[in-house]
């Protein structure tokens, strides 16, 4: 049998074991860093095959286990935590814990890496490489748990060559997959302003540096940051989501004003020169009216860069396991994942998972107390990840 057919009979045979650790996971969730039952579970699992899994990485729940042998690794993630959302729904695998839930499909990204652990590990003589399986805490909480784990050296020691990861899609049907080249997922910064001026009586304004004044002026000034000084050929997005005084009433003109918000883009560079316009803009503005500000911005996940060789790899990869018409071509998207620290340090490609089902159900979008996936896109994540595993290896 060659290694395509090989590869599809085991995806076929480990299914329902697939589905049974999806299940468990999503009915077992743990918030990001706190895995502890999580990695104990995959960590069984992994040891039960005879595999030696490094566990206590990452700050304490990050796990990695090699398989193969060869001079080349190349790695595949796959990221384990859960969200504080309460699960909606009458599944027998539903959530058993209070407030918290698999609703960004780690479950699934979990339980399918070790479904190619299991495949994998079967056709372990016949493996080009090696390949380092990586199950990484905490994506869903800043700093994010994959610059732990690439501090811990988890793409080290060998030197890992190339890196894929993927995630749940619920816009797409089982049995598809959507990928796309260069920038893929956007930077994603938090910003935190307080505009402070001098309250007083709301009829008597030449006693009173009127802050909320100052911050619509702020507001708009932020806005010609992406639209008058970003290249139009490089995605931005700077959103200001809340503002709220300190106080102030009809009749009162309020010290302080705050302001939150994100600012997203797909360009380093360009996200380090927006930090300075920020602050000029902001700075300037309330000076002007004799008001101060405080800034503080916060920095999440960089930009997350597809590299081009290795996504055609895995393209050419996913056509030839799941056909022409199951391959989609994605847009970028203004959301973030940490997988982006990965890409700035090895060649790296993160493609989606399509799981909803053929009949339209389990098309709740991820973040929401009802996302719940068709299983049968446990079949394809298994089989079509270890084939592009094995396929990387022999390019
Ligand atoms: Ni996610």
């Amino acid at each position: 049998m060659n290694m395509k057919n090989r590869i599809v009979a085991l995806s076929d045979k480990y299914h329902q074991q697939v589905i049974g650790y999806r299940r468990h996971l999503h009915a077992y969730p743990e918030l990001s860093f706190e895995e502890f039952d999580t990695a104990s579970y995959i960590a069984k699992i992994l040891r039960d095959r005879g595999l030696q899994p490094i566990e206590g990485l990452g700050g304490g729940t990050g796990i990695t286990v090699d398989i193969g042998r060869g001079e080349r690794t190349i790695a595949l993630r796959a990221d384990i935590d859960a969200l504080p959302i309460q699960e909606e729904g009458s599944h027998s695998y539903i959530s058993t814990q209070q407030g918290v839930m698999h609703a960004c499909g780690h479950d699934v990204h979990t339980a399918s890496l070790l479904g190619v652990v299991l495949i994998l590990n079967e056709i372990s003589d016949d493996l080009p490489c090696k390949i380092r399986c990586i199950f990484q805490p905490g994506e869903e909480r800043l700093p994010g748990g994959a610059s732990k784990m690439i501090a811990d050296g988890v793409l080290e020691n060998p030197d890992v060559e190339l890196i894929v990861g993927q995630h749940v899609h619920p816009d797409l049907v089982s049995g598809t997959v959507g990928v796309k080249p260069n920038a893929f997922m956007a930077s994603c910064d938090e910003l935190y302003i307080t505009i402070k001026g001098k309250g007083g009586h709301a009829a008597l304004p030449q006693h009173v540096i009127d802050p909320i004044l100052v911050s619509a002026q702020v507001i708009v000034g932020l806005q010609t940051i992406v639209s008058r000084h970003g290249n139009p050929n490089i995605p931005s997005v700077l959103s200001i989501g809340k503002i709220f005084s300190v106080g102030g009433a009809t009749n009162i003109i309020p010290d302080e004003v705050k302001l939150e918000g994100t600012f997203r883009t797909f360009d380093e560079e360009w996200r380090e020169e927006v930090y300075t316009l920020m602050r000029q803009k902001i700075n300037g503005i309330c000076q002007a009216h004799g008001a101060t500000a405080d800034i503080n911005i916060v920095r999440g996940y960089p930009a997350l860069i597809n590299d081009a060789d290795v996504t055609a790899s895995v393209k050419k990869a996913m056509l030839e396991y799941l056909g022409e018409d199951n391959v989609v071509d994605l847009p970028s998207r203004m959301t973030a994942e940490d997988f982006s620290y990965y890409s700035q340090v090895v060649p790296a490609c993160f493609y989606r998972l399509g799981t909803s089902a053929v009949d339209g159900s389990k098309r709740s979008a991820v973040h929401t107390p009802t996302f719940d996936i068709d299983e049968s896109a446990l079949k394809t994540s298994i089989g079509l990840m270890s084939w592009i595993a094995y396929q990387l290896g022999m390019d």
